[in-house]
Order: structure tokens, then C-alpha cells, then sequence
């Protein structure tokens, strides 16, 4: 992938950064002054999560990778009203299937990122027409202001710079453009027990672990300068993954325990992904023009 470091100045943006300061000898593009910890080829070299290149796992997911399918992803299209030739482009994009749905069915200009070689080299053998690269969400490689609509469903939720990523998308989207997100969220955060280091020295990065609280992913978006934030909770699509991983092993807690690696106490995995009553949403949010 090209590794050019674009000038990209934040244009109006209202994100208060916290401690996002260029690191000594690292490069920044621009935008915002943040720093990125990537190798010579430009990619960076963080650990990337196994359980979504797991083909038992893809089997339980169906078509898509994230809960509602296609039919979601279509929910959230319709939102957007972006016309026929759209640039879009879709972070953490997994297999390729929505890419290919959005290029079929809509004829939008697609283009598919995702941290994971095995995933991206998968969309490409499925849909070699389509434009699929290796990338990630920390650091969007595009000019700013490329694409009408950025797609990141049940990404968010794996990253940890949260407030980096949705600053990313901001960036590369036009004035105008739109965010679509979906994603696992906390209904009874309150509740929530996270796993302590000590009670499972390996630590599980899912979607579950990751899950998001409403009202902080809410404020995160309006100080990233997103406005017109419209949220749907559909946490009636997560049923059909959970019948799906019962009916084929026995238990959650027995697909679990095929799915993550040795060393996790599955038990307290469990318990910490149930705990916090984990919902999922739509949502779709404007980038305010100027
Ligand atoms: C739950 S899967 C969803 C895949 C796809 N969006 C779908 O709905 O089928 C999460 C995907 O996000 C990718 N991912 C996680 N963190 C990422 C990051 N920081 N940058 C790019 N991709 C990431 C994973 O490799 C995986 O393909």
C-alpha cells in the first residue's frame, strides 16, 4: 500500500484532543498532529484479532460478519441518500460481502480496508473487481475529504483509539458526507464487569470486550464535528448469531470455549460479555459543510 503522508488540516472541527502530540521520530499526516507507530512499508504493526479469520466463526456469522447482514447495511443506506457512483469506503471490511452488496445493488464506487492479509486476500479472490486494501482504522490513508460515506460496522467496537478512528473517518469524508456505523453497545453499563488481567492473563479482543456506552460514542461523534446523529437500537439482530452458535454447539459457552484461544477462563469471559447487557445499533451521522 502507498504510504504517502498527506496534509490534511482539520477544517472546522470542534474535537478537543487529548494528548495527541507528535511523538519524536514519528511522522505525522497532518490532520489533527497525532502520531502513528508504523513500520518501513508504512503499515502498522499492532497484533490483529484471529476470531474473525476463524472459518467456524465466519460459518456462525453468516453472509456478513456483523448481526442484521445485508439487510442492516441496506437500513443504513437508505438513511444516507447517497446517489449511484458514490465513493464509499468500508473500514474493517472483512470478507468483502458488504462492498460487493453496496457496488451491486447501488452501483456505489467502492472501496474495502481491513488490518487482517488473510480477510482482505479472501475479498479479493471473492470479488477481484473490487478495490480491496490492507488497512486500518488508526490511519486512514486517503486524501481528505475522498468519499461520500464511510461504513464501519462492527469495527468500532475492536479499536481502541475510538475517538482517533471517528476523528479518521471525519477527515476523509466530504463535507456533507455521511458515517454509518453499527455496532455492540452497553445497555446496562452499569453493570458491566470487564475481566481483570489476573483472572485471564491473555487478553480476548472481540466486539463484546469492546463494546461501546451510547452516550459517550454519542458525545464522541458531536465533539469529532459530526452532526444530525440518527440512532436505531437493533438489538433484536444479535438473537439469530447467539440461536446460531447454540444450535451448533450446544451452549455459548461451549462455542466460546471452540473460539478463543487456551489460557481464557471462559466461564468469566462469559459472564464479563453478558454483564453489561450487550445491545447493537444503527446509526448514521453528517459531516456539518462549512
Ligand atoms: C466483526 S468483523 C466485521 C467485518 C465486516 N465489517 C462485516 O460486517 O462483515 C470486524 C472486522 O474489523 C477488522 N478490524 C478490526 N480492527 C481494525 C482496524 N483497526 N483497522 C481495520 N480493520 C479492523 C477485523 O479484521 C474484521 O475484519
Amino acid at each position: 500500500m502507498e504510504t504517502k503522508k498527506i496534509k490534511r488540516p482539520l477544517q472546522g472541527a470542534t474535537v478537543q484532543k487529548k494528548n495527541l502530540g507528535k511523538a519524536e521520530g514519528t511522522e505525522s499526516h497532518g490532520c489533527g498532529g497525532h502520531s502513528h507507530d508504523h513500520d518501513q512499508a508504512g503499515f502498522n504493526q499492532k497484533p490483529v484479532c484471529k476470531l474473525f479469520e476463524n472459518e467456524a466463526f465466519q460459518e456462525i456469522c453468516g453472509e456478513t460478519m456483523h448481526p442484521g447482514g445485508l439487510e442492516l447495511t441496506e437500513k443504513g443506506i437508505a438513511l444516507c441518500g447517497l446517489k449511484k457512483g458514490a465513493k464509499i469506503l468500508d473500514v474493517g471490511c472483512g470478507k468483502g460481502e458488504t462492498a460487493f452488496f453496496l457496488n451491486k445493488e447501488h452501483g456505489f464506487d467502492l472501496v474495502g480496508i481491513d488490518q487482517s492479509e488473510i480477510l482482505v486476500e479472501q475479498a479479493k479472490k471473492a470479488y477481484p473487481k473490487l478495490n480491496f486494501q490492507m488497512g486500518d482504522a488508526d490511519y486512514l490513508e486517503f486524501p481528505s475529504s475522498t468519499f461520500d460515506g464511510v461504513l464501519m460496522e462492527c469495527v468500532l467496537s475492536l479499536c481502541d483509539m475510538k475517538e482517533e478512528v471517528l476523528h479518521e473517518c471525519w477527515c476523509v469524508l466530504k463535507q456533507g458526507g455521511k458515517l454509518i456505523l453499527s455496532d455492540l453497545y452497553l445497555r446496562e453499563p452499569s453493570k458491566s464487569k470487564a475481566m481483570k488481567k489476573e483472572e485471564s492473563p491473555i487478553e480476548v479482543k472481540t466486539c463484546m470486550t469492546g463494546a461501546l456506552i451510547k452516550e459517550e460514542l454519542l458525545t464522541l461523534l458531536e465533539e469529532t464535528g459530526f452532526i444530525d446523529i440518527e440512532w436505531m437500537d437493533c438489538s433484536e439482530t444479535i438473537l439469530s448469531f447467539t440461536a446460531n452458535a447454540i444450535m451448533k454447539y450446544g451452549s455459548l459457552e461451549k462455542f466460546w470455549d471452540e473460539m478463543l484461544p487456551e489460557g481464557v477462563n471462559k466461564n468469566l469471559f462469559c459472564d464479563s460479555v453478558c454483564s453489561g447487557k450487550p445491545g447493537y445499533f444503527l446509526l448514521v451521522a453528517t459531516k456539518k459543510k462549512e
